[in-house]
């Protein structure tokens, strides 16, 4: 829950850097004022050094203007662009009641930790030119009988695998028929969680891998500044665990900041040399490749169908963006939120590859939801959360998009 925060703890660290050097430089005279005065003297100079560093600032924040590709989404469910729609008033959802699912988390069940409106969770999303097919429980679980899903990524990997577990409980009688095989509760941190829906001999399993790429060590002489190294060219070692799925659902994107790498100390390794200026997107595509690569080299396509999430769009606003206005309906507009270079980076990636990726381009349609994230209805409700989304919510739509998906073909990609 906190992976998200970093980027804006960044921006903070940059605004005490910067205050720092004004209290050095041109705001002196101001702070001088302030030795010489009151309290107040000194609050009024830390007000203008703040209004200063944000003046300094403020051009970061300004939304990137600069001419931007519209990435056309690289899946479609026949001729139709699923992924490009609206979201429309159902009252026929919610797909499931999470206090009713062991596998919802407490943090993610915002009704239950005294969300009042729960109008957000009664949005369908509707593709602009067809529909995504129904999520009819009963035939999915008949469809997945004897497979395995695997879902690999960040924490938003661990929401839509609670969303997908939680729906296709719906269909089964006996809840205790479903359980995670070592007896695991859910936690943040936790590398790998296995439903199993043992009447059904279904896997539904989780493995987190924030990079998808490997952590290295410390090369010798390396700078004092870097401790931990992350192998851009290799996947992670539990990748093997991965291969014989038979649905693998990809994410990453969340991690790859200056707060979650460089000043925690962690730096980029290619081909064992250390890469100290490599910038965070660069090494994002780079570590694509070497996914990709293991793709191709490793899984069985034939038998794998294998898709790949784009940014999970955030609602921060503010000047800092830390602040969280959860609203009560969808937003009308998209305010630049439908792109991502991180998603682009994905969709880019993919469609180079010979492999059969399906590119689930979540960007857009989570754009207008700025009704459905956890926000204070969490479990720590302290710390306001823009980044993840409530269960029931827009997670359920990730899975329709992809059971429609796998349905549409037939069912031949699932054999
Ligand atoms: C979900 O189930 C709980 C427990 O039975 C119940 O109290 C609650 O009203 C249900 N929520 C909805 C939205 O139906
Ligand atoms: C259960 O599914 C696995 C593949 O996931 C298969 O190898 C095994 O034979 C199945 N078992 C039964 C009892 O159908
Ligand atoms: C990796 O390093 C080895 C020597 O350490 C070198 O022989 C090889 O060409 C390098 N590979 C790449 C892709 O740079
Ligand atoms: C996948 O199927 C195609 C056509 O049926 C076949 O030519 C190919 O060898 C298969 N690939 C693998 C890895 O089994
Ligand atoms: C797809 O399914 C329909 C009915 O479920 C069947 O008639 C048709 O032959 C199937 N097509 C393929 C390519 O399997």
């Amino acid at each position: 829950m906190k992976e998200m925060v970093g980027h804006f703890r960044s921006i903070y660290a940059k605004l005490f850097v910067f205050y720092n050097k004004i209290i050095k430089g041109h705001c002196k005279f101001w702070i001088f004022q302030s030795f010489n005065g009151l309290a107040t003297g000194s609050l009024i100079s830390f007000l203008m050094a703040m209004i200063c560093a944000y003046l300094y600032l403020f051009p970061l924040f300004q939304p990137v203007i600069k001419e931007y590709e519209i990435p056309k989404a690289s899946s479609s469910v026949g001729k139709c662009n699923v992924f490009e729609g609206r979201w429309i008033q159902d009252e026929s959802y919610p797909l499931y009641n999470s206090s009713l699912c062991p596998f919802a988390e407490r943090g993610f069940n915002c009704l239950a930790n005294g969300r009042k409106d729960s109008g957000y969770t009664k949005w369908r999303w509707k593709p602009k030119n067809c529909d995504i097919l129904r999520f009819n429980v009963q035939e999915m679980l008949e469809k997945l009988r004897g497979k395995r899903v695997v879902f690999v990524g960040d924490s938003l990997s661990r929401t839509q695998w609670e969303s997908m577990i939680c729906m296709l409980m719906t269909g089964v009688e006996d809840k205790k028929s479903v359980y995670e095989i070592n007896g695991h509760k859910i936690t943040k941190r936790i590398r790998f969680l296995g439903v199993r829906f043992s009447s059904y001999n279904i896997s539904v399993d989780f493995y987190r891998s924030v990079f998808l790429v490997q952590p290295g060590p410390v090369p010798k002489r390396a700078p004092k500044r870097v401790k931990s190294t992350l192998k851009l060219d290799k996947l992670d070692d539990i990748s093997k665990e991965w291969i014989d799925a038979d649905v693998l659902i990809f994410n990453s994107g969340h991690w790859w900041t200056r707060t979650k790498l460089f000043e925690m100390g962690c730096y980029f390794q290619v081909n064992g040399s250390l890469k100290l200026g490599m910038p965070t997107n660069t090494a994002f595509r780079a570590a694509l490749d070497t996914w990709a690569s293991w793709v191709e080299t490793m899984v069985d396509t034939n038998r794998t169908s294998i898709f790949f999430r784009t940014f999970e769009s955030s609602h921060w606003s503010g000047r800092n963006r830390n602040s969280c206005k959860v609203t009560r309906r969808p937003s009308s507009g998209t305010k630049g939120r439908d792109h991502s270079p991180i998603s682009d980076i994905i969709i880019n990636v993919v469609k180079k590859m010979a492999a059969p990726v399906t590119v689930l381009h979540v960007t857009p349609m989570g754009a207008f939801r700025s009704d459905a994230h956890v926000g204070t209805w969490s479990d720590n409700p302290l710390v306001p959360d823009c980044s993840h989304w409530c269960l029931p919510g827009v997670p359920d739509t990730w899975n329709e998009v992809l059971f429609s998906h796998l349905w549409s073909t037939n069912g031949t990609s699932l054999q």
